[in-house]
């Protein structure tokens, strides 16, 4: 196989998972699911019986994560036990999908962004980047891809981050911490690049989807 094929070959083998909901006795104590077995809960991880609760996969519409499970039993853990009363931020959580190109995000998609907030409330960056090693390796210039999703109203609060790169889950990871902060888009803008990284890539984006400007990247 020649050196190239790793960006025309790729096989994806997903099967996915179903709860095992259907045979623990949810029917005999009235706990509510939905037709594919998934248990809906409110944001204390609360069942429709308000004394048994869910947690991890089997939550309808929260993000399938073992990051995500062991936090939200933690904190329940705390909040039932008197010992604290956060609870669980679904919203902000970092996730990165390990593919040869690496990809990772927080917060909204774009998609779901406009469906919640609407479009007209939404200022989308992006652009193209090009990590400094590729450039000696002769790696394609714009393959590598970043955006931020932020809130109009509320001072361009970055409410989504996606990032397609090498070692995306490394960047990802930090700015989730800045994102739980409710920092804006003039916030990213302020803070200084470490050159040359690919992470640079988002203390310096200018480029709106909106604008139709051209997001290839320029060189360094
Ligand atoms: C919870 O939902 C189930 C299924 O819809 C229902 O049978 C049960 O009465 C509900 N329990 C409560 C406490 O609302
Ligand atoms: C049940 O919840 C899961 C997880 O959120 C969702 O993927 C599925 O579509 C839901 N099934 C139905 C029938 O609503």
């Amino acid at each position: 196989m020649s050196s190239n094929c790793w960006s025309l070959l790729q096989v994806i083998f997903a099967i996915g998972r179903d709860p095992c909901t259907s045979s623990i006795g949810l029917d005999k104590v009235g706990v509510k699911t939905n037709k594919s077995g998934f248990i809906p809960v409110d944001e204390e991880e609360s069942t429709n019986v308000s004394n048994i609760y869910a947690i991890g996969d089997i939550c309808e519409g929260k993000p399938e994560l073992t990051p995500v499970a062991i936090q939200a039993g933690r904190l329940l853990a705390n909040r039932l036990y008197g010992l604290g009363k956060e609870r669980t931020d679904y919203i902000n959580v970092p996730t990165t999908v390990f593919t040869p190109l690496e990809y990772g995000c927080i917060g909204y998609s774009e998609e779901d962004a406009i469906k919640k907030f609407g479009e007209d409330k939404l200022e989308v960056y992006h652009t193209n980047f090009w990590p400094l090693e590729w450039t000696v390796a002769k790696r394609p210039e714009n393959s590598c891809y970043a955006k931020l999703i932020c809130l109009i109203p509320e001072k361009e609060k970055v409410i989504g981050l996606h990032v397609l790169g090498p070692n995306a889950g490394e960047i990802t990871q930090g700015y989730a911490v800045a994102m739980r902060l409710g920092a804006t888009k003039a916030d990213f803008d302020a803070t200084i690049g470490i050159h040359p990284t690919c992470s640079e890539t988002f203390t310096t984006m200018n480029v709106t989807k909106r604008s139709g400007m051209d997001m290839q990247q320029a060189g360094c």
